[in-house]
């Protein structure tokens, strides 16, 4: 384990079985569409290239990149979007992918901003979720995870850019960032 972890929350074998679930369901509700699956970078990039090869569907992929926090633990309420979706989203139907919910500020801006450029239909999934810390409510139809309120990284999710790269989620120690 890194020697920054204090406990793996979630490991790969489960983060394996969860990813396998979502993919069936995902697969099961958009058998017959046309439909754009639009990652939220970075965070989304291991848990959205996993669920992509776990599909059995066919689909294309677009990438928006966001930003609501500085290098912190803590979400800034304001959301820019730094790259925009490359393509029109006209009367098509979209599935953000994302890494966590948190304050719910990302997501519930995403959702607006989508179904502003004329999507047809705006879905979530996220791989983890913290409600205890929601101050945005989002409709999220597809949660890997319902996960208590600590800061996590590894599997794609960072602090300060660290950690992306492990295998599993792992809580913080708390001396890392305080
Ligand atoms: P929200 O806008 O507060 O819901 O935060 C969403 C974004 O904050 C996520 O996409 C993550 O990038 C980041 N985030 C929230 N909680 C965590 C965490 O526990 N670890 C790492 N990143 C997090
Ligand atoms: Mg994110």
């Amino acid at each position: 384990m890194h020697k920054d972890i204090e406990s793996v929350l979630v490991n790969e074998q489960e983060i394996e079985s969860i990813v396998k679930r979502l993919a069936a369901e995902i697969d099961r509700d958009y058998a017959d569409k046309d439909w754009l699956m639009v990652g939220v970078l970075k965070g989304s990039i291991l848990f959205m290239a996993d669920l992509m090869k776990a599909m059995k569907n066919d689909f294309k992929i677009d990438f928006v990149v966001v930003s609501s926090y500085a290098d912190g633990t803590e979400s800034t309420g304001r959301v820019n979007v730094i790259k925009d979706i490359s393509q029109s989203i006209v009367g098509k139907d979209i599935l953000i992918v994302e890494d966590i919910i948190d304050s719910g500020n990302t997501l519930h801006f995403l959702d607006q901003y989508l179904r502003a450029k004329g999507a047809a239909s705006v879905n979530l999934v996220t791989l983890f979720d913290k409600p205890d810390r929601r101050v945005k409510e989002v409709p999220v139809k597809y949660v890997g995870k319902v996960i208590p309120d600590a800061f996590i990284v590894g599997y794609g999710l960072d602090y300060a850019e660290k950690y992306r790269t492990l295998p599993y989620v792992g809580i913080l120690k708390p001396e890392v960032y305080s």
